[in-house]
């Protein structure tokens, strides 16, 4: 009885308030609904808005991913993050073409040994796409399950989400999954927030332990935050009218695949490489630092500006660089911090034009 009773109370919110003219949420295929939940792991819908309709439109279906290279993939996702999930996505179209004639998969057991695909995104896949009848786990749904029903624990711990995944297979309903699943992740973003949760419009404050005694701050408990690891990068970036010098990472863990400019861990091996290139400059001017912040840690970076007066002052033979030409950009996956800093060129180049104009 109170199993229908949770599942009813869900679905009605939905009719009157879920979120149903997402652009994934129009036309949906399994392959659209895929890309789109792989984008809403770990960020938000308002940013994965406008990077999943320009990925749709570059990438129209599995066989454009395969004729393309990952290189492509990654400059459409740069500066969404999390890049392991574009690298991902490139793998799981490679598996769709060898395993499944490039159709992506409706069996479960399939979707989920895509890699990059977990239980809970296997689940949201095929369910908000197919309506087949799959239970779904993310943060959002974890938080709202624990505090209805007054549960004492850590999110990240093993047993509880043991617990919260029994729990779900019970009170999903059988009938309009995919609808109930899109409903939990909408009160989980919209209401049921992490924090001051909105329990005066939640359709579940009736029951809800939290509500009841007044006390959502104590769930899920919290974990003291450790301070975040600072690391430091220096950034020497080679300019030439408007164009820069960028080289693939290929043995970094961070940013693989990315391009960016030559970094070192410290100021001195970064004027040691200017000198040991013989990069023949008047004087390397320092622009002011910045931090970009990960998941794990802080980094901050420091970037050192060669502006070449002729190209040939600088040369490098390696296979993994290029001259990257703001006028023309090539097709390349480029970190966060690295935009930002071509981005302030773009803007400057800008205002010298329109200066110039005058
Ligand atoms: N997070 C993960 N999938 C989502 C979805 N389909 N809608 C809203 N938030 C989500
Ligand atoms: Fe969350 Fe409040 Fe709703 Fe409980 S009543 S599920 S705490 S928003």
């Amino acid at each position: 009885m109170t199993i229908y009773f949770f599942s009813q109370l869900v679905l009605n919110w939905y009719h009157e308030n879920g979120r149903k003219n997402l652009p994934w949420q129009i036309n949906k295929t399994l392959y659209t609904v895929w890309i789109s939940e792989i984008m809403l792991q770990q960020t938000k819908v308002k940013s994965v808005i406008p990077y999943f309709k320009k990925f749709i439109l570059n990438f129209p279906n599995i066989k454009s991913i395969n004729d393309s290279n990952v290189d492509k993939i990654l400059h459409l996702w740069s500066g969404l993050g999390y890049y392991s999930r574009a690298r991902n996505i490139y793998k799981s179209a490679q598996i769709i073409k060898k395993k499944h004639q490039g159709i992506f998969p409706s069996h479960f057991s399939d979707v989920i040994k895509l890699p990059g695909i977990g239980r809970s995104t296997a689940g949201a896949i095929l369910s908000l796409s197919l309506n087949f009848f799959y239970p779904i786990l993310d943060g959002n749904v974890k938080r709202i399950l624990i505090r209805y029903n007054g549960i004492i624990g850590y999110l990240q711990d093993r047993t509880i989400e043991k617990t919260l995944w029994n729990i779900i297979k019970i009170i999903t309903p059988v009938h309009n999954t995919g609808k109930f699943n899109q409903a939990m992740m909408d009160i989980g973003s919209k209401i049921c927030l992490p924090k001051q949760p909105k329990c005066n419009v939640c359709p579940l404050n009736q029951k809800c332990i939290a509500r009841l005694e007044e006390n959502w701050e104590k769930y899920p408990i919290k974990k003291i935050k450790k301070t975040c690891p600072k690391r430091i990068s220096w950034f020497i970036i080679i300019e030439f009218k408007n164009t820069f010098w960028v080289e693939k990472n290929i043995t970094n863990k961070l940013w693989n695949n990315l391009f960016c400019f030559p970094r070192f861990d410290n100021e001195i091996l970064a004027l040691n490489w200017i000198k040991e290139k013989k990069i023949n400059t008047k004087k390397n001017e320092k622009i002011t630092p910045f931090s970009h912040t990960f998941s794990h840690f802080i980094l901050d970076i420091h970037p050192i500006l060669i502006k070449l007066s002729c190209m040939s002052n600088f040369y490098e033979k390696n296979n993994i660089g290029l001259w990257y030409n703001l006028q023309n950009p090539q097709n390349i996956g480029l970190p966060r911090p690295v935009q930002k800093i071509i981005e302030m060129f773009k803007k400057n180049a800008l205002k010298r034009k329109e200066y110039e104009k005058q």
